[in-house]
């Protein structure tokens, strides 16, 4: 396809490097002057009077120590002392001026400022109190969603996320992506959030708030599926040059180009990368308007050209100048931030933007030294990797330490104007950053960088020095929630994992005890009925309910996993039963069942009519053998599971007469009896054999309720977009016999907020039974987000 250019990009990048270049010489010449030092040396001993305290208590610092790398009880241990208030005001009023790109010193800003510090604090100091505080976050963000009327967009991002996960290789990392992705999109949100006024009417925040969020995630594609994907391995170098240039083409023609046929290994990551990439930028570009599309586009080069050009420095080029080093290094870290405004059709703001120029490489130089190890490791070229690498033999490269320092000191005095706040954020930041290097590395390995980065400063280190020892209250708060996103991550990732691991073991357990064998006093030749139940009994089911009670029983209620195998069987022969009536040419007529043509197809319905009874006969037959057990607790539970059986078969009779739209109640209704209740089974059934308390079966009715209806909409949803062969059993037969399902009722994404809500009850729900849940939630999630 070919198309007019739309702006002279080469020319925009050129303007820019002409700005870089002047930003640059400024700096160097100071820093040869040294000038810079004079300066922050009167700024530090002002700042050190908040900081450095005569009497610097032992005991606080050490529990402080200890308290600071878990979230919560920072957060209490800040609140008990008073210091809470102080911290999220220099946290935040660094993110007004980082991401936002305010000038401290106004006083709408330093108004929102306080605003957004009371809500936080108020926020904070509210979920101290609250017993459920981990875990929450998905729901806690759903609720959120609700109450601003975004709840279709939290669906949305939930659905990208898990595809972007599901979709990224091993060559990158994929929580760093996620992490990196809701980063973006916080940041787009709050600069949406910034730009709208305090009349806005809670409708219209609603849709720009949709936007913000959609526009973020559009734009933080680019981080892993650009950035991070050219800087990984994943690619070979060929496949690199022609993805770069289907970029540069899309960015300067203003049209994503097909992708043609892309072959090898990489091809279905490609295409996937490929579509999403150009849904994400016509979705900015039809949400542009007329006068910043400009600015966007020219926004847009600058940012992918700049790191072209930063990423094809090779580590063992030696002769590398400093204008190489540092210039693509300035236009990459202006323009990752001057970008957003334009991907929001922000108007223009011309303070905004100088200030926005000037601040990237501060940023970019703060990171380039906390990463400085792992860079090295992976032969990325930063200023502090290649000064590391040829500082010995290169006397005149810059030292990017120095120049950092020389950064802090032009943004206060040139940009900022000296205005002492700004001063003291910045301050803040920047011995912070060296006392979590230490922390990170250990003192020995930061004295031994610290020596050669500061052999030309070394009054001045020692000054540095003595505030990374001795100044407090230095440390921020989106700090703090990174590590906390991290380790959250990292932590959910592992417990999935093992529940994964969990489930599968318990599985095969289960898998080895279903068949039946022939009974001894059979007189027919062949046990025709006996083969037709194994048939059904065989592979593919997913055995949910069976291990669900596995958990309960054995983690739970302590008891034999020996003991309860009966108990298990009972439970699957249920279900199996279910499942077989379920497909008959009565009720669903479905020709396909775990993968395998269905019963009755295989055999013939009365075959399948009576291997049903049959296996509804042999559950309650597994029930009496449960020896192990209080007889009238044994008697209690096939009273309670007759019951269960009734109400399935209520349950499916609904499902049955209902052709015609019916209400969110009944359809609440319909689902839990013919599903919720068999997932209630699973829980209660060992719950009475455990005797528990009442109080305590009521709270699992209410988690089974909900997970059961959350269980049965996402089967509808996979009935309607799923996949035959994940499945298992037919798609769109849900339409085909004019069910009343939740998605045939209340469409696809109404069907979706429905899930999402009955996922947040079950967890609310969670908080009532006693004792360790963490399977029950992970089963909950693994409900809502199964692909069979
Ligand atoms: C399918 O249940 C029937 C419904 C309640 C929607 P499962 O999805 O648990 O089926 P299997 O046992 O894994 O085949
Ligand atoms: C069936 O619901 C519920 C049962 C308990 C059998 P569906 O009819 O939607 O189940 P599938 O989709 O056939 O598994
Ligand atoms: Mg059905
Ligand atoms: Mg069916
Ligand atoms: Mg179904």
């Amino acid at each position: 396809m070919t198309s007019e250019l739309l702006i002279d990009t080469d020319a925009c990048y050129r303007q820019m490097e002409e700005k870089a270049h002047a930003y640059f010489e400024t700096l160097s010449e100071q820093l040869r002057e040294k000038t810079y030092i004079n300066q922050l040396t009167n700024d530090i001993h002002l700042w050190k009077k908040n900081h450095v305290h005569s009497f610097p208590s032992l005991f606080f610092n050490r529990k402080r120590e200890r308290y600071s790398r878990d979230y919560h009880r920072y957060i209490k241990y800040l609140h008990h002392t008073g210091k809470l208030e102080n911290y999220l005001d220099r946290s935040i009023s660094y993110i007004y001026m980082r991401d936002l790109g305010k000038a401290l010193d106004s006083t709408k800003t330093q108004n929102r400022i306080q605003k957004s510090v009371n809500q936080l604090k108020n926020h904070l100091v509210n979920s101290l109190t609250e017993t459920k505080m981990e875990s929450y976050n998905l729901a806690g963000l759903f609720r959120w969603s609700q109450n601003e009327g975004v709840e279709s967009s939290f669906i949305w991002l939930t659905d990208k996320l898990k595809t972007v996960r599901d979709q990224i290789p091993e060559g990158l990392n994929s929580d760093e992506a996620q992490r990196k992705l809701i980063k973006i999109i916080v940041g787009v949100v709050m600069h949406v959030l910034e730009e709208m006024d305090d009349e806005i009417s809670p409708k219209d925040k609603s849709v720009r708030l949709d936007e913000a969020i959609r526009l973020g995630y559009s734009y933080g594609l680019t981080y892993p599926f650009i950035d991070d994907l050219l800087d990984s391995n994943i690619l070979s170098p060929n496949e690199k040059i022609r993805y770069t240039n289907l970029i540069r083409s899309a960015l300067t023609t203003g049209v994503v180009p097909d992708l043609d046929d892309w072959s090898g290994e990489n091809k279905e990551f490609i295409q996937f990368v490929h579509a999403e990439l150009r849904d994400a930028f016509e979705y900015i570009k039809s949400h542009q308007r007329l006068e910043t599309t400009e600015v966007f586009y020219k926004d847009s080069y600058v940012f992918f050209q700049s790191q072209e050009v930063d990423r094809n420095k090779s580590m063992e080029n030696q002769k590398l100048t400093n204008e190489e080093i540092y210039i693509p290094v300035i236009l990459k870290s202006a323009a990752s931030r001057l970008i957003v405004r334009s991907i929001i059709s922000a108007p223009e703001d011309e303070g905004f933007e100088s200030r926005t120029f000037y601040y990237g490489l501060y940023n970019q130089l703060a990171d380039d030294f906390a990463d400085m190890f792992e860079d090295e490791k992976t032969g990325s070229v930063t200023p502090y990797t290649y000064y590391l690498k040829y500082y010995r033999t290169r006397g005149d490269l810059i030292n990017p330490f120095e120049l950092y320092w020389t950064v802090i000191s032009f943004l206060i005095h040139e940009v900022y104007q000296s205005d002492p706040k700004t001063c003291e954020v910045i301050l803040n930041r920047a011995i912070n950053g060296l006392k979590r290097f230490k922390r990170k590395w250990g003192t020995q390995k930061y004295e031994e960088i610290m020596g050669i980065l500061t052999s030309e400063i070394q009054s001045f280190n020692g000054l540095i020095q003595k505030m990374v020892k001795k100044a407090d209250d230095v440390d921020f708060f989106d700090k703090l929630l990174r590590d906390h996103m991290i380790n959250h991550f990292r932590k959910e990732r592992k417990e999935r994992e093992d529940f994964i691991e969990m489930t599968r073991s318990i599985r095969e357990k289960i898998n080895n005890c279903l068949q039946l064998k022939s009974h001894k006093q059979v007189f027919l030749s062949n046990d025709h009925i006996l083969d037709a139940v194994n048939y059904s009994l065989g592979d593919g089911g997913k055995r949910l309910r069976p291990i669900i009670t596995w958990m309960m029983a054995v983690h739970c209620y302590h008891m034999d996993e020996a003991d309860i195998f009966p108990l298990l069987r009972s439970l699957e022969y249920l279900h199996t039963a279910s499942l077989i009536f379920d497909d008959l040419p009565s009720q669903d007529n479905a020709s396909l069942r775990r993968g395998k043509q269905t019963l009755h197809e295989v055999y013939n319905v009365a075959t399948a009519e009576l291997s049903g009874l049959f296996l509804t006969q042999k559950a309650v037959e597994e029930q009496t053998t449960l020896q192990r057990f209080n007889s009238e607790k044994v008697l209690e539970m096939i009273h309670y599971s007759s019951g269960v059986i009734t109400d399935m078969c209520r349950g499916q009779a609904m499902d049955l007469e209902e052709k015609d739209k019916i209400s969110l109640e009944q359809l609440n209704k319909m689902c839990f009896y013919k599903t919720g209740i068999g997932f209630e089974a699973s829980l209660i059934m060992p719950a009475i054999l455990a005797g528990v308390d009442e109080e305590e079966k009521k709270a699992l009715k209410k988690f089974a309720y909900h997970t059961g209806i959350a269980f049965q909409v996402k089967d509808d949803l996979l009935d309607h977009q799923g996949n035959t062969i994940s499945l298992g059993k037919p798609t769109n037969l849900d339409v085909k016999n004019n069910k009343s399902t939740f998605v045939t009722v209340l469409g696809k994404e109404e069907a979706k907020r429905a899930m999402w809500e009955h996922y947040c009850l079950g967890l609310d729900a969670l908080q009532e039974i006693p004792g360790n849940k963490a399977f029950l939630k992970h089963f909950l999630s693994y409900v809502v987000n199964r692909d069979n």
